[in-house]
């Protein structure tokens, strides 16, 4: 097991009332990190969530704001410097998925998918880059797709493959940028995790990717010594392959 010592970091997660998200934040606050329960329209869930991080003995609090909305982006963050302090480990994790094909797809669709995962990552890494460049010391974390790192092209699910693909430009980008800072950008792309949907048949090893699949590689990013590994994407996806390929 990838244990981190996260004591004295400030941790957020975004989208971690749900699923993912929820996991990992719990995960933060086990290894000592101070946690901001982040969530948009699930207030009870993120309520429970800080109680239960508390129980850890580490600081948490909630706060609420859409992550493709600049001003309420500024907000979130203010409130968490106001409770916790700066930010210094940051995960992308806020995502939306339509299973439509492209040219199908109402244009408020296509919207919400692309400014979910990419104006979302964009807006809350830049915001929190100002505090991880003040302190010398920064991880950021995104959450991509294993389809999109394998450069696939689907149709059907067009705007999340070329959201996720930008996701991980954005991800190598970041890490060039922030290279002499102390800063690390990398990314995570699970297949299809445990609380999907649907499970596809062509899942390697008979099942999806449970919850600490991804923690674990989340971790690897997180882990002391882990500071010269930026720019990567770390596929979480038991070897999938597609059948075609
Ligand atoms: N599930 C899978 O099989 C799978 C596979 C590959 C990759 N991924 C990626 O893994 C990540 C986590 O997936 P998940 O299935 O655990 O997530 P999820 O449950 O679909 O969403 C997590 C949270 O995102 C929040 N959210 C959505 N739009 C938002 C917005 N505009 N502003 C703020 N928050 C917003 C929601 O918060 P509220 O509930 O508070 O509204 C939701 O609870 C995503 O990036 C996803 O694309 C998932």
């Amino acid at each position: 097991m990838i244990e981190p010592d996260l004591e004295g970091h400030t941790v957020l997660v975004t989208g971690s009332a749900k699923g993912l998200g929820r996991a990992l934040t719990l995960a933060c606050a086990k290894r000592g990190a101070d946690v901001a329960v982040h969530y948009h329209t699930s207030g009870d869930d993120a309520n429970e969530i800080a109680e239960q991080a508390r129980r850890e003995g580490v600081e948490a609090t909630t706060v609420r704001g859409d992550v493709t909305d600049p001003e309420a982006v500024e907000g979130l963050f203010e409130a968490i410097e106001a409770e916790l302090g700066p930010v210094d480990v940051l995960v992308n994790n806020v995502g939306a998925f339509a299973p439509e094909h492209w040219a199908e797809m109402d244009f408020e669709t296509w919207q919400t998918v692309m400014e979910t995962n990419v104006t979302g990552t964009y807006l809350c890494s830049r915001r929190a880059l100002s505090g991880m460049r003040e302190a010398g010391w920064g991880r950021i974390v995104n959450v991509g797709y294993a389809s999109a790192e394998k450069g696939l092209i689907n149709p059907k699910n067009a705007p999340y493959f070329m959201a996720k693909s930008s996701v991980l430009m954005f991800t190598r980008m970041l890490a060039a940028d922030t290279s002499e800072q102390g800063i690390t950008a990398n990314a995570v792309s699970p297949y299809v995790i445990e609380n999907s949907d649907e499970f596809p048949e062509d899942l390697p090893r008979g099942r999806p990717a449970g919850f600490e699949d991804v923690i674990q590689a989340v971790f690897t990013f997180l882990e002391e010594g882990s500071g010269y590994i930026s720019g990567t994407n770390l596929e979480v996806s038991g070897g999938w392959l597609p059948e075609d390929v």
